[in-house]
């Protein structure tokens, strides 16, 4: 896929933030997904609407009049096409969507957007204020018998706490797309003040002290998704679940965010689990063209080789013997049946 392909990865419009590059390539794919797959089935599942949520809309570090680098102009797209899709296919229902923005100039920016930019056939609505204290206002306005997909997006991570989110996570029939701010996270679990508000934000006290890097990283995380999970709505039937995709910081070996989803389905986890795939090559591409664009700006040598071509040397990200090891714990002497359900077991058990 990325072989051959060098500095271009990144579109203009992202030059500077190419992580929020990623964090779209993966809102876009997904939703789409997600938006057609049960569009096409929501008559069965008794949905007259599909709801797409943007907790933290802004536009945020985009002045153009387009706002092309934003989730805002990105939900526009999807559900567009969306609609004409699900229309072809003779399955009309109403498509809404909801931005909310706390920021009194981005608001203005967003609402005059909404105005002039709103693809026909899909109802859009802004509310201004602080995403916390409208969670009520927001669950009123995602009818009853709707799906609704949130992308919550926020600068820090107090409101995308546990605690905060309670209200929205018991929303039967919704999905989640959750940025996780870690490297925040992370320091701020080492400091002594801020201990009330770890215990808020990851649901339950976490002793991280003594854990570093990658040890760390997995408790910080699993502790998260674990009580987001709890608070979700969830049979033995249909447990809530959850994936992630681990955005790393573009310089750095170190990870800035991570993109949480979490799904009361296992076909969510599969089909998730296969965007993710594609987008962590997006991201090893933009990340060896962002190197390798500094190193010829510093030496002031052009390269024989595209940034894509870079990316094959990488190694796989997991390796073979853990495979073999995870498989030869799984099989037994009688024949088992791996369905959808026991592969979304898989992918959440190994990530
Ligand atoms: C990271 S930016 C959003 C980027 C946007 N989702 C995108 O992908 O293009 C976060 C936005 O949320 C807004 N914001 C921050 N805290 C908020 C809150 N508590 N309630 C509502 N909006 C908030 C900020 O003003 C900013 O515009």
């Amino acid at each position: 896929m990325a072989k051959g392909r060098d500095t271009t990865a990144v579109p203009p419009a992202y030059r500077g933030k190419e992580t929020s590059f990623i964090k779209h390539e993966l809102l876009k794919a997904y939703l789409k997904r997600l938006f057609l797959i049960i569009g096409m089935s929501a008559q069965r599942l008794g949905f007259a609407e599909l709801c797409y949520v943007d907790g933290f809309a802004g536009p945020w570090q985009d002045e153009s009049d387009d706002l092309g680098s934003t989730s805002i102009a990105i939900s526009f797209r999807i559900l567009d096409e969306c609609r004409k899709e699900l229309e072809k296919q003779n399955r009309s229902l109403r498509i809404r969507a909801l931005y909310v923005e706390r920021d009194k100039t981005a608001f203005a920016r967003l609402e005059n957007y909404l105005r002039e930019q709103t693809p026909a056939g899909i109802d859009t609505k802004a509310f201004q204020g602080d995403f916390v204290e409208l969670q009520e206002a927001v669950l009123d306005w995602c009818a009853s018998r709707g799906f609704a997909f949130f992308f919550l997006d926020p600068k820090g991570w107090m409101p995308v706490g546990v605690k905060v989110l309670r209200p929205l996570l018991a929303r039967p029939h919704s999905e989640f797309l959750i940025n996780f701010m870690y490297d925040f996270v992370s320091r701020a679990a080492s400091m002594g003040d801020f201990q009330e508000h770890m215990v808020d934000v990851l649901g339950e006290r976490v002793d991280v002290l003594d854990l570093h890097g990658v040890a760390r990283e997995k408790r910080i995380l699993g502790v998260y998704r674990r009580n987001l999970k709890l608070s979700m709505p969830a049979t033995s039937r249909w447990p809530a679940r959850s994936a992630y995709v681990r955005v790393l910081d573009r310089w750095k070996e170190r990870t800035k965010y991570h993109l949480v989803y979490l799904t009361g389905h296992p076909h969510g986890i599969v089909v998730f689990m296969e965007i993710s795939e594609g987008v962590a090559l997006v991201q090893k591409l933009i990340r060896a063209s962002t190197k390798q664009a500094s190193r010829v700006q510093r030496t002031g040598q052009a390269e024989l080789f595209g940034a894509g071509d870079l990316i094959e040397s990488d190694g796989p990200s997991i390796e073979i013997a853990e495979v073999e090891e995870f498989w030869l714990g799984r099989l037994s002497s009688e024949p088992t049946r791996f369905r959808e359900t026991e592969f979304a077991d898989l992918l959440e058990e190994t990530d």
